[in-house]
């Protein structure tokens, strides 16, 4: 065991790995060592007699970092995902430091309270109802597993069925309603909910992937009995938001539950030269979204928010003898999430809001809303360059050559060259590469410096590709 007197060295240590990796990201334009190297720098025999904590700290990073992607650089612009604000980083360090178990508040005020105040602070910086409730869960996915639970039980409670006591066998059936570009992960709450992934009514959507009103409407139309509509803030690929605002009038007519994948397009409320976008959203029952992507916040953070906090707290609520009893209108985080023991996620959270600002916030989504269209701009002036979706958000997908092949062989030229991290995805049938422009680092320069790299690349490939026409042209002739 590490001796108390020997902690604080061990940390510093551990801080001055972590800001010498953090400094030096921008240099870091190689790709990472592959998974089978990375296996072979980790696969030690079962250690059967320890060895000193600092030792272990600097063999880690030793073995680590040559295996790690400049993810929190600026010019990583793959998934959709935040570069970690060393803001928020710093307070994960002291929210590990802690150890605070955060299910009960009689037991870790600090990081209940924590997580009261970031409730309040993300539903209004949301612009979502005040009295919603929050849970503090890992991500986007759980979000949306938590708001489905809610919604599952309450529209089940509605026609006289308590799907929390008694599970659904024999329950009525539920319609779920869902656009047929719908995240993958809300298919898994679906599944993991016993709502089946296959068993819903997907809806038509439209070239960005929203969802068609017209289309909702006639298979709402058909529906019987209970009805939960998921609509989505931000497809993954087009940036595109379901029509809201015209959609959730119409379910809330048929008694419908609305829950809303806002993963990261949600934030474009709190950013007014894009809130425009996101418009009605806030009419829903619940809301899926993260802190790891546009607020930057260290992983582990997403928001589940639900607008009949006693219809979350039913769905996730964990009762026992020796947990502290709650007092009328408290908040325990366990009630909002399916974990017991878990980190206090608020504390970082805490941390990125308060270093940022509503004012900061709003200035990092909309910069990032402007480098994506500066870049589309410049990336769709090269011939043989298309630009697949309307790019009114932070999302660009691009296709080079318009083909399959060629698009692959850009996006390997791109991620062996370095200067940028973008990988690719199948849209409406064909191979495209997309950039999702959300790191917090990312300036005009690195956006300005990823599209000479694509274009250099993409020119690469298309010379190639010239020369081996000829090579065939003459062959043939
Ligand atoms: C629209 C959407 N929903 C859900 C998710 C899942 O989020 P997480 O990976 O944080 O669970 C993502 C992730 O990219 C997403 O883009």
């Amino acid at each position: 065991m590490t001796q108390r007197r020997d902690i604080g060295d061990l940390f510093a240590q551990a801080a001055g790995l972590a800001s010498g990796y953090r400094g030096a990201i921008d240099e870091a334009s190689t790709p990472p060592m592959d998974y089978a190297a990375m296996l072979a720098a980790f696969d030690l025999p079962t250690p059967e007699a320890g060895a000193p904590a600092a030792a272990v700290i600097a063999d880690l990073a030793t073995r680590a970092q040559p295996g790690l992607r400049a993810m929190t650089g600026g010019r990583f612009f793959g998934w959709v995902i935040g570069a970690s604000e060393p803001v928020g980083v710093a307070a994960d360090f002291l929210t590990s430091a802690w150890g605070q178990n955060t299910a009960n508040y009689a037991a870790t005020p600090a990081a209940a309270a924590v997580e009261t105040v970031v409730a309040r602070w993300v539903l209004e910086l949301l612009d979502l109802p005040r009295s919603a409730s929050v849970g503090f869960v890992t991500g986007a996915t759980m979000a949306n597993f938590v708001g489905l639970a809610a919604a599952r039980g309450a529209v089940l409670r509605r026609v006289g069925w308590d799907a929390d006591g008694d599970g659904l066998f024999g329950a009525p059936p539920i319609t779920v309603l869902i656009g047929d570009d719908a995240h993958t992960t809300v298919f898994s709450a679906l599944q993991f909910l016993g709502l089946g992934h296959n068993r819903v009514v997907r809806v038509a959507a439209d070239a960005d992937g929203r969802m068609r009103v017209d289309a909702f409407a006639t298979a709402l139309a058909s529906c019987q009995g209970p009805i939960i509509v998921v609509l989505q803030a931000g497809q993954l690929n087009t940036g595109g938001f379901d029509p809201a605002a015209a959609i959730i009038p119409l379910a809330h007519a048929r008694g419908a539950w609305v829950h809303i994948d806002g993963a990261f397009g949600l934030w474009a409320r709190a950013a007014p030269a894009v809130a425009h976008l996101a418009e009605g959203f806030d009419l829903a029952d619940s809301w899926a979204t993260d802190g790891h992507k546009w607020l930057q916040t260290p992983y582990d953070s997403g928001y589940a928010i639900v607008r009949d906090a006693e219809a979350h707290r039913s769905a996730m609520t964990i009762a026992a003898s020796y947990l502290p009893p709650v007092a009328a209108g408290e908040r325990d985080p366990s009630h909002f999430v399916p974990e017991l023991s878990r980190r206090a996620r608020g504390f970082a959270s805490w941390a990125v809001i308060r270093h940022l600002g509503r004012a900061g916030i709003a200035a990092l989504i909309e910069g990032h809303c402007r480098l994506a269209s500066r870049m589309a701009t410049c990336l769709a002036a090269e011939p043989g360059v298309r630009i697949v979706n309307d790019v009114r958000l932070n999302q660009v997908i691009v296709r080079f050559g318009d083909s399959d092949a060629a698009t692959e062989a850009a996006i390997a030229r791109i991620q062996a060259d370095g200067v940028l991290f973008a990988g690719g995805a199948r849209w409406r049938g064909q191979w495209v590469m997309r950039l999702s422009v959300i790191s917090g680092p990312t300036t005009q320069d690195d956006a300005d410096r990823a599209s000479e790299a694509i274009l250099n690349a993409w020119r690469v490939v298309r010379g190639a590709n010239a020369s081996d026409d000829l090579a065939r042209n003459a062959q043939a002739g």
